[in-house]
């Protein structure tokens, strides 16, 4: 088990036969090994894959909005990575819980549990440290009862982006890529004029969704699909689509586990970096198993950071890979099915 679910389990007393609602777990057992009645709350789809046969279907909830769970005993929230994804969740978690029930937060020190005090402060009455063990810390408050109703408006956030053809609105939510901007490689990305070939393309990663806005305004022929792993990017992207009338699919995968069509272009600022310089085992993986997804003459297009060897494992597994534009830190490659 995940070492912040093996610090929950140490704790067991606290938690055996509550009515819980855990948000953000791993993928891991500690639903069904620390019996209590658990109520889960993920954005992550590869997670909600993985419990959705361990746990009732009305007690497993994938979304950007945390579920209404009615008389709750306590609530768990697993550190996420991003500090604004934790605090998005907190508000939502908080006006759940009647006054003095307990609101844990438990995580990894390298993933940023030790702010769990500043975020917690606020919420109750004072952040108190129970446990500290594996790497891992589990903090708790105990609520006043007095917080207010979640606004899911007031955390959204709206920038128009120009661009020298368009101008696109979009919209993003905490702790999704690049939020509130236009990142730099996917800024290289669309810079790209030449058209995609017409039919359905595939934006794999889609985050906020600016790549299929601009790219489905610049080819009318094209019909998209957005796909990321993340319920936030995904809501997001369906509001940036309709704020800037374009009619698209939206979907959830993890890696191409739900991309089930052949498509004339697939489109992506992937994210296969794990920060580890030379790994690239998830980028050949993707590599690998996208060719079932191109039709013949299908066209593969994305950005990556200009040191990462892409065009070998592009080459092996699709066919010849050029370079459409680079500048000093991202390519943007283009590679073609045998036709
Ligand atoms: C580099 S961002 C690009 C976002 C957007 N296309 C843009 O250009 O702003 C990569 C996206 O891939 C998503 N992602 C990460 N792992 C994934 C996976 N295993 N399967 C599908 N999407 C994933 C992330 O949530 C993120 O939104």
């Amino acid at each position: 088990m995940d070492n912040t679910s093996q610090i929950l389990q140490r704790s067991t007393e606290l938690f055996a036969g509550q009515r819980l609602l855990l948000v953000n777990p791993p993928a891991d057992e500690l639903t069904r090994e620390l019996p209590a009645d658990w109520h889960v709350w993920t954005w992550d789809y590869a997670v909600f894959l993985s419990l959705r046969g361990k746990l009732p279907e009305h007690q497993l909830s994938f979304s950007h909005i945390c579920p209404a769970v009615e008389d709750l005993e306590g609530a768990i929230l697993v550190m996420p990575k991003a500090i604004e994804r934790a605090e998005y969740a907190l508000a939502q978690m908080a006006p759940q819980l009647a006054a003095g029930c307990p609101l844990y937060l438990v995580g990894e020190k390298k993933g940023g549990i030790t702010r769990a005090e500043k975020l917690l402060v606020d919420l109750g009455d004072g952040a108190e440290k129970l446990d500290s063990a594996r790497h891992c810390q589990l903090w708790r408050t105990r609520v006043s009862g007095d917080a207010p109703p979640f606004d899911l408006a007031g955390w959204q956030q709206e920038v128009e982006l120009d661009f020298p053809d368009q101008q696109v609105r979009l919209l993003s939510l905490p702790g999704v890529f690049s939020h509130g901007r236009l990142d730099e490689g996917s800024a290289l990305l669309l810079e790209e004029n030449a058209p995609l070939p017409a039919g359905k393309v595939l934006d794999f990663g889609c985050g906020a969704g600016v790549l299929s806005v601009v790219l489905a305004r610049r080819n009318p022929d094209c019909r998209f699909e957005l796909v990321d792993i993340d319920a936030l990017a995904l809501h997001c992207a369906r509001q940036t689509l309709q704020r800037n009338g374009i009619e698209a699919q939206v979907y959830p995968t993890s890696g191409l586990s739900d991309v089930h069509g052949r498509y004339a272009a697939v489109v992506s600022n992937p994210p296969f970096h794990t920060g580890v310089r030379h790994d690239t085992s998830i980028a050949e993986r993707f590599f690998n198993g996208v060719t079932r997804n191109l039709l013949p003459g299908g066209e593969l297009r994305i950005v990556a950071n200009g040191f990462l060897r892409y065009p070998p494992l592009i080459e092996s597994h699709i066919g010849a890979c050029r370079v459409l534009r680079e500048n000093s830190r991202f390519k943007v490659y283009s590679a073609v099915a045998p036709g």
